[in-house]
């Protein structure tokens, strides 16, 4: 009996172990693998955060967009700041082209911010999305609506130019497309309905009047996007990519509409990296901030000046590419303006800031609310200490 006793108690711890180390096994389980994130790929999968739409000028009036071009975001923290001075380089990595986001917005606490390219350096960047999710966190916390073009080099990791467009129009707070939307496409049909247009980022979005204004459910003001390429092969000769004839025929038909619909001549502004042949060409006038570098860009003329001024809505068109020229200047009637590099892994100059560029419109006070826009606004400010405020222009103004 003794015997038995002492055996069935070993039996009950042995039972009571068990129990403890399956409930232990069940704890774990549950707690990391099946609550509270899916692992997809390696991110939480998680449903796309979406930016109310449409988007639309506050209620006092204002619209402000924050102009980012060449990010050249690599891996983070470990890829290495470029020309920067000798005592700066030991500290300074992709990090610091987050915290200049970061301080941008903070500091202009814009209503959208525009990406003109160049946003990963695709060479530097180990995984293109983990590059992607790393450039762009300041805004999708923030989460400010955004959108983004494509520069030379953001397809030079590991996704094509579709599938990065397809992954930033995916991404939370994004409001970027790969194609126009088929309203934009007055020529498309049930049998046509994948509009045939070069390249992907090409669409473009409406900003809405002010809330409870005359104008409440009606666009204002019109922004561009057009993918402007990467590099291409002409007659044997190394260039860079155009904006082709089928991007400036959709261009034409989208003005052409919105002009119809809104007869007063509502301002546009168009986005994209690579600036155009004519730039380089001139004459420019009017020139407000540096011209330090050539104007690096197509061989190919496709004609997007003639077509722009043709239009007649667009007022202003924001690039990038050329980090080191920064200016606003009138082509044509039209002003065009650089962003003026933006990330600490692209080149630069050291000792020359790295710069953002801020785009400002309001609206025109009515009898009893707010009308079209009246007036559009640049500047730009420089990563230092205060952010300094350089170069304040007007880039255009209703006439009375
Ligand atoms: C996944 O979610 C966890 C917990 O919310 C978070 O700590 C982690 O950073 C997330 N991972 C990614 C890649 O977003
Ligand atoms: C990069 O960020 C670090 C940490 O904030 C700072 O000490 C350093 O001065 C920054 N470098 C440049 C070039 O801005
Ligand atoms: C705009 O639409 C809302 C909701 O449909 C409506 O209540 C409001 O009266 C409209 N405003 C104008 C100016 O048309």
């Amino acid at each position: 009996m003794k015997m038995e006793s002492s055996n069935i108690k070993t039996w009950i711890q042995c039972l009571i172990y068990i129990i403890l180390i399956v409930s232990s096994l069940h704890l774990l389980h549950t707690l990391l693998i099946i609550n509270p994130k899916l692992t997809v790929d390696h991110q939480n999968a998680t449903i796309k955060k979406v930016a109310p739409l449409p988007m639309r000028f506050r209620s006092d009036g204002t619209f402000k967009i924050l102009q980012v071009a060449d990010m050249h975001y690599g891996n983070g923290e470990m890829t290495r700041c470029r020309d920067v001075l000798d005592s700066e380089f030991n500290y300074c990595s992709d990090l610091n082209t987050t915290r200049f986001l970061q301080k941008m917005i903070q500091l202009e606490n814009p209503d959208f911010i525009a990406f003109t390219g160049d946003n990963i350096f695709g060479s530097s960047a180990t995984d293109a999305a983990e590059s992607l999710f790393k450039a762009f966190d300041p805004v999708l916390k923030a989460g400010i609506p955004w959108a983004a073009v494509l520069g030379n080099h953001d397809q030079e990791s590991t996704m094509t130019r579709e599938e990065l467009m397809s992954f930033i129009s995916l991404m939370d707070y994004s409001i970027s497309q790969t194609f126009p939307s088929d309203e934009d496409f007055p020529n498309s049909n049930k049998h046509n309905s994948v509009p045939k247009i070069d390249g992907f980022g090409n669409y473009n979005l409406k900003v809405w009047g002010a809330p409870g204004s005359n104008l409440a459910n009606s666009s204002v003001l019109n922004l561009y996007f057009l993918d402007s390429g990467d590099r291409a092969v002409v007659d044997g000769v190394r260039t860079y990519g155009w904006i082709k004839e089928s991007q400036l025929d959709w261009l034409r038909r989208v003005s052409q509409k919105l002009q119809e619909q809104k007869p007063d001549g509502d301002p546009s502004l168009a986005f994209f990296h690579i600036p155009i042949p004519e730039i380089r060409q001139g004459p420019i006038y009017n020139i407000i901030g540096q011209y330090r570098e050539y104007v690096a860009c197509s061989i190919v003329h496709s004609g997007v000046l003639k077509t722009l001024v043709s239009m007649k809505d667009v007022k202003a068109v924001f690039i990038g590419h050329d980090h080191t020229n920064d200016f606003c200047g009138d082509l044509g009637g039209i002003w065009f303006c650089y962003g003026g590099g933006f990330g600490y892994h692209g080149y630069g100059v050291a000792g020359w800031s790295r710069r953002a560029r801020v785009i400002l419109a309001e609206l025109e006070k009515g009898e009893q609310s707010w009308t079209g826009v009246k007036i559009i606004k640049t500047w730009k400010r420089h990563d230092d200490e205060m952010l300094s405020k350089i170069d304040e222009q007007i880039l255009w103004e209703r006439r009375p």
